[in-house]
Formats: structure tokens, sequence, C-alpha cells
């Protein structure tokens, strides 16, 4: 169902008073969901922490309504993400940069760089511009689970820990955002999303692609994130009924997440059929994965996606959410499952 993607004035006023007071917010951006603080507050942001049980020096991003207020965050604005931020942003592109000294080692994790995103969702910008101030917010998750695209989501995740849950529907991308660093002059992509590696090369010319061992962390770069609790296998795409049928029988369900309808009637089979274009399957993957992951079900099979640039953040996702990738059986009708 589609809700209005505007707040109520009363609705964001006691979203900024529960800022203010040191609590927790969750708010709606176009990529997925934040749970947010006062990112000046350290006892704040120490919130969001123990709300997701997320370890301690796992840096946070923090959002604002426009650059306008970049260098209290940022020491340095690299000239390549001055254009970035020209091209993307109000959007779903997070920069890692150099960080401001004012800037508490809370939301940095005691590195020296601080990730920045400007988000364009209505009612982001409505929170962010009413609080005035950033808004520390990392996905309104608990931590290595699947990131929440609907205020329902949230509320399953979190419960109580957010003070106020602005419910602006359901994300219309679906998926974190794209972030990159900079070093020496380059840009490395740190995780795909939306905004693609093309459309960075097209402002900033070269990339370096991955995170290696010099670079910042980034916790959605361990194994098993993003992830359902049922585990959950990528299967080449043209076996996905022959490795349904396999897997289930009698007591043992099985869950499918496929690009089209079964080829037959599966008997114990939950199947959905998420289609083949890469905008529709990233925005339903979450929902999808939590539909299938309280199906009742002992293991999530997922019909590998097409290659390709714009399923990569989709690849990326699955990969770290699957605990393992099936081999082709015959070498034929798989599709690759590495970004
Ligand atoms: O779409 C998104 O990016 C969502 C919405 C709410 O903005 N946020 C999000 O936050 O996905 P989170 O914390 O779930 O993922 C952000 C990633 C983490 O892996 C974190 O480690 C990384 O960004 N990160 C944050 N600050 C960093 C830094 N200074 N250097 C390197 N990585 C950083
Ligand atoms: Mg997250």
């Amino acid at each position: 169902m589609v809700r209005a993607v505007r707040a109520t004035q009363v609705e964001i006023e006691s979203a900024v008073q529960a800022l203010r007071n040191g609590e927790l917010v969750a708010f709606p951006t176009e990529t997925v969901y934040g749970l947010g603080a006062n990112a000046q507050n350290p006892a704040a942001v120490v919130k969001i922490f123990e709300a997701k049980g997320r370890p301690p020096n796992h840096p946070v991003i923090v959002h604002l309504d426009s650059p306008r207020y970049l260098h209290r965050w940022v020491r340095e604005v690299p000239e390549a993400a001055t254009r970035l931020a020209e091209s993307f942003w109000p959007g779903p592109l997070t920069m890692v940069m150099p960080r401001a000294a004012s800037v508490h080692d809370v939301i940095t994790g005691g590195q020296d760089t601080i990730a920045v995103r400007v988000p364009a969702h209505p009612m982001a910008q409505q929170l962010l511009t009413a609080f005035g101030g950033g808004i520390a917010a990392p996905s309104a998750n608990r931590y290595g689970r699947l990131s929440p695209t609907r205020a329902e989501h949230v509320r399953e995740e979190l419960g109580e820990a957010a003070r106020v849950i602005l419910d602006g529907g359901e994300c219309q991308i679906g998926l974190e955002s794209t972030i990159v660093s900079f070093e020496d002059g380059g840009v490395r992509l740190l995780r795909p999303g939306s905004v693609t590696a093309t459309q960075l090369r097209e402002v900033v010319g070269e990339l370096v692609s991955g995170a290696d061992r010099l670079s910042p962390r980034v916790p959605g770069g361990t194994p098993t994130h993003y992830a359902p609790t049922t585990p959950m296998t990528i299967v080449p795409a043209g076996e996905i009924d022959a490795q349904a049928d396999a897997a289930s029988g009698g007591a043992r369900r099985v869950a499918v997440l496929a690009q089209r309808l079964p080829l037959r009637a599966h008997k114990y089979v939950t199947w959905i059929n998420a289609g083949r274009r890469p905008e529709s399957y990233g925005r339903d993957l979450y929902a999808n994965l939590r539909t299938l992951d309280k199906a009742g079900c002992q293991r999530i099979l997922v019909q590998a996606v097409p290659d390709g640039e714009r399923w990569q953040a989709i690849r990326d996702r699955l990969l770290r959410a699957a605990t393992s990738v099936a081999d082709s059986d015959d070498g034929t009708g798989s599709t690759a499952v590495l970004p």
C-alpha cells in the first residue's frame, strides 16, 4: 500500500523533540529505513549500537539535509566529492571523507574519516530540515540482519527502541546507498548501490573498485550480512526447479526466490517470482526475503541473477546474505553469481 510520503507537522515535531532529548527516531530514506540519533550527542548515538546489537567500533553515516553545513563534519572536501555531490545529492550516495576535528569518535569508530549522505526522501528531508543538524543513522535493523524497507519491518526488528517511527511507506530503491571513499585523488567504490559504477565514472573518470585492506572498515563487507535467519543458497538459474524438488519433500519445506514462475507445481515449495527487472527486484528484495524467512522452511534457494551492472548491488547483497553458493551440475543454464 502506498502511503503519503510527507509526514504531518505534528509527527515531525515529535520526532525532532525526541532527537533533541537524546532519543532514537526511525525514518524512511529512498534506500532503506534508518535508525537516527542526534549526531552531536554521543550518548544518543551509543543507544543506536545498543538497539542494533552492533559492535561499538563500527562507524555510522551522518545524514544532512543539504551540503550547506558539510564543513562542520568534513575537514576537507575532495574535489571529486564536490562533483559527485552536484550530480547525486540529494540521493542514494554516501561519501567517506576526512573527518572534522569536532566529530565524535562514536560516529567514526575512531577512524580519521566520516561517512556523509544527503538523502532525497521527502520525509527524511522534512526531518533533517526541521532538526537542523546531522542525524547519525545506520539501517534500522538488528546487526547482520536484513535492512528494513517498510515501517513495520522496523517495528519487527527493533520494537520499542525507537521513540518515534516515521512511516513513509515502502522505500523506492530498497537497497542501501552506494558508498565511495577518496584516496590520493582517486575514488574507490566501497559498496555498490543504485548509483552505478558507470554513473560514478561519468562524473569522476577512473574508479578503483572494491574495499582493500587499507580502506576504512565496512562491516557490510564481512560475510553473512543483510541475512535472513533461514540458511540461504544461491542456485544456478537453470536449475532452480530441480534443486527445489531435490531439497524439499515431506517435512522438508523449501522457499524459493526466483525470477519467473515455476516450470511445474512443486508440493513443498513456497515460491516468489520477483521478476526480471532489477529496479523492482531490488526494491522488493528484503521484503521478499523476510516473507520467505517466515514461511517455516528449512532453506531459501535463490535463483542466481543475471550478470551486468544493473544487477551488481543485488548480486552483492545476495552473496552476503547467502550461506552457500551451489555449483552448477551440468555447467549449462547457470548465470554468474560473483560481482
Ligand atoms: O542507504 C543507506 O546507506 C542506509 C540509510 C539509512 O542511509 N544506511 C546504511 O547504514 O546502510 P549502515 O550503517 O547500515 O551501513 C553503512 C556502512 C557500514 O558498513 C559502515 O561501516 C560504513 O557504511 N561506514 C560508515 N562510516 C564509515 C567510514 N568512516 N569509513 C568507512 N565505512 C564507513
Ligand atoms: Mg546496515
